[in-house]
């Protein structure tokens, strides 16, 4: 590989190496998305390295053969796009899948998402999106794996895993990409670009851990966030990008920036020009341009001046050849671009099977008051209620690549298809927004023919995803009203949230007997939800994210901090006057159609040094009459140390199948990594002293014992060497 870059190296122009760093984006078109034709004489001219956005496997075909066969160099283009939650069939929304608690679901479900893409001529994708969220007013919590940094570490490297493969060189594998580097989720007001300022302790410790499992996972390349961090926008933050990415965790992929990030540095006001901007860019590391064309336009005068040497492009040139090479297109430029594979991979029976599998593991039992659910198979009459139960747009969730809402499955549909001989009656009741209650009447009289009801609530997918975040996570429009009216019909009501957030939802917790979160689960969305309402499933995901009572109480996340007046009923704690100070969900909480058990955690010793393991195991017991799955959670807080810690932090968690009656014992291995943290002088390291450690099926249901570290030392802080 380096024999063959460096003899590119040596005819390559400036202009030419530029090109390589430049990425474009194609336009849609009825035809599908094709390239501006001064695009294509771009390819020609060797100033374009990739595209954003253009896929199908023989029009990629047809611009790879300009850039092999019609441009000076011959090196082929990279098609990158994103695919986030599946390309065609469409999987759950991340922050779905990640309440499914269950890494390899989500691994196939990235293996999935990547043989459609790939069939379609893709190299590159801009996933997974990795950013921990705690402020669910942030429309692009939807996108990550929610709060916490352990499950999102966990789920990064999953993805990462399924979207590259064991070969990035086989044709079904692309690159995948960890974003938004870093600490996008901690925008100021939840408000998407915003500022995010805080302590190194918490970068390091919260929002940089999903990028180092990534990385250790061997993720292909990082794409920096919009947002500056203290004061430097990441798209010029050397000290990040190639200080901790590049220089203390050893990674060596390409950098590439999202879409406009460089030019956005002017309005950021670090960089008064594009020829400013640019450099900084590449003096960041920042290896490829997305679309703003300022690396090929400004920066061969700015090279030329002095102001970026010519080591540093030559070392982002170098990463992109690289990962072209290890993807194999110098060897075959048209492996991907392959029509019968095409046609063969996509939206196949074994895909959607597999996207209704991990869609029926990523609904949330909130609520199941006198075993509401499952509601039973020889109902006669069934009231379906809500405009989100027709909306299989909304099912598909933000960024849906090639999804198509004609081939997803509503609620309504699912119900149906589930309950052949029964009476499913529909009705709209409101819209999702806006103050129109002129379908309440007929709402409530289709509940009341019905034996049961399905009353689908939330928010159209719309209202998530990138800048679209609300001021309020309230249910919106008159949903909460409707729900009053339907539930004065007397009927039993179970209400389906289909949401990209958590929404503050007291009224529904104390009227409505029956609450399941069913986010967006994709193309077979309704399958996946009938599968549960109607017993064919038993629920047993668990919420990746704190549900809070009010928009009011954010940031709210069970990794909080003690305080030194904790909360409580009697005298001046930190509470509020108007809302209890406890979340409505905790982190980790979900329910089961049976109940389980847990012993006391047991533990192999009751004191470690700090370079020792400690295995700790605990007996759980389905104690119902149905089988089920559980999430055995184990959480752990460092009692006193030389900083605050947590009240208690995940470290570790296995979801397991139980029959009625059945126990098994878990175990979990905890060791030196699981106990550190930064301390003052942002070293990275294991104090002596107690720890608690927490057993449970929720972060706020849990049994707990001590044990006592009886040395402290100090641990690297790379995960990659
Ligand atoms: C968008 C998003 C980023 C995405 C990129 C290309 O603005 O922030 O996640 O990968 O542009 O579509």
């Amino acid at each position: 590989m380096e024999r063959l870059v460096d003899s590119l190296f040596a005819l390559m122009t400036l202009e030419e190496k530029l090109g390589q760093l430049t990425q474009l984006s194609g336009q849609s078109t009825e035809a599908g998305p094709r390239v501006r034709a001064e695009d294509q004489a771009r390819i020609r001219a060797g100033q374009v390295g990739s595209f954003l956005g253009i896929y199908g496997a023989a029009y990629t075909r047809r611009l790879q053969r300009i850039a092999v066969d019609e441009s000076r160099l011959k090196i082929p283009l990279l098609f990158a796009y994103d695919v986030i939650h599946g390309f065609r069939t469409i999987f759950p929304v991340p922050l779905a899948e990640a309440s499914s608690w269950d890494p390899a679901a989500v691994e196939r479900s990235a293996r999935v998402a990547a043989v459609e893409a790939t069939a379609h001529g893709l190299h590159w994708t801009f996933a997974p999106m990795v950013d921990i969220a705690r402020d669910p007013r942030w429309g692009r919590i939807v996108e990550g794996a929610g709060e916490d940094p352990y499950l999102g570490a966990v789920m990064a490297a999953a993805r990462v895993r399924g979207f590259q493969g064991t070969d990035l060189a086989a044709a079904n594998t692309m690159l995948a990409t960890a974003k938004h580097f870093a600490a996008y989720g901690g925008a100021e007001g939840g408000r998407d670009y915003n500022t995010v300022d805080l302590s190194p302790q918490t970068l390091h410790q919260t929002y940089l851990r999903p990028f180092q499992a990534a990385a250790a996972a061997g993720v292909g390349a990082v794409m920096p966030a919009f947002n500056e961090v203290n004061g430097v926008p990441m798209h010029a933050n050397a000290d990040l990008i190639n200080g901790v990415l590049r220089g203390r965790w050893g990674w060596d992929g390409v950098v590439v920036s999202d879409w406009n990030g460089i030019q956005e540095l002017i309005p950021h006001g670090v960089a008064a020009s594009r020829p400013e901007a640019g450099a900084l860019g590449l003096h960041a590391g920042v290896d490829v341009d997305m679309v703003s064309a300022i690396y090929l336009q400004d920066l061969p005068a700015v090279v030329r001046g002095g102001r970026v040497l010519q080591r540093e492009v030559d070392e982002a040139v170098r990463r992109v050849l690289r990962a072209k090479y290890r993807l194999g297109l110098f060897q075959d430029p048209y492996g991907y671009s392959d029509v019968a594979r095409e046609r063969a991979a996509t939206l196949t029976v074994d895909h959607q099977a597999a996207a209704r599998e991990v869609g029926r593991k990523s609904i949330v039992l909130l609520k199941n008051q006198g075993n509401l659910l499952p509601l039973a198979k020889s109902l006669k009459t069934i009231a379906v209620i809500g405009a989100l139960a027709v909306d299989a747009g909304s099912a598909l969730g933000s960024w849906s690549a090639d999804g198509r809402k004609e081939e997803a499955v509503s609620l309504l549909d699912g119900i149906r298809h589930a309950m052949p001989s029964a009476e499913v009656l529909y009705a709209k009741g409101a819209d999702v927004e806006g103050s129109d209650t002129s379908g309440f009447a007929e709402a409530v009289r289709v509940a009341r023919r019905a034996e049961a009801v399905i009353l689908v609530l939330g928010e159209r997918r719309g209202m998530s995803g990138e800048a679209s975040n609300r001021a309020s996570i309230d249910l919106p429009g008159m949903q909460e009203e409707l729900a009053k009216r339907v539930q004065s019909s007397g009927k039993p009501v179970v209400v389906a949230l289909m949401n990209g957030r958590p929404l503050a939802i007291p009224w529904l917790d104390e009227h409505i007997p029956a609450i399941l979160e069913t986010w967006y689960l994709g193309t077979p969305m309704g399958s996946a939800v009938a599968d549960v309402v109607f017993g064919d499933y038993s629920p047993g995901g668990k919420l990746p994210v704190t549900f809070p009572r009010a928009t009011g109480q954010i940031p709210l996340y069970y990794s909080h901090k003690n305080t030194g007046r904790p909360p409580s009923e009697e005298g001046n704690t930190s509470k509020y006057l108007d809302v209890p100070w406890t979340p409505l969900y905790s982190f980790g909480h979900g329910l089961s159609y049976t109940t389980f058990g847990y012993g006391a955690p047991r533990l192999s010793r009751r004191s470690m040094r700090a370079t020792d393991t400690l295995v700790v195991q605990v007996d759980v017991t389905n104690t119902g009459q149905r089988p089920g799955e559980e999430v055995v959670q184990l959480y752990l807080r460092d009692d006193v140390g030389s900083v605050t810690r947590p009240v208690k932090e995940l470290r570790g968690f296995r979801r397991i199948t139980l029959q009625p009656g059945q126990r098994a014992a878990v175990t979990f291995t905890l060791r030196s990594e699981d106990l550190a943290f930064y301390d003052r002088r942002m070293n990275r390291v294991v104090e002596p002293g107690s720890f608690t450690v927490f057993v449970g099926g929720g972060s706020a249901d849990v049994k707990e014992a001590r044990f006592e570290v009886t040395t402290g030392t100090q641990l690297g802080d790379a995960l990659l060497r």
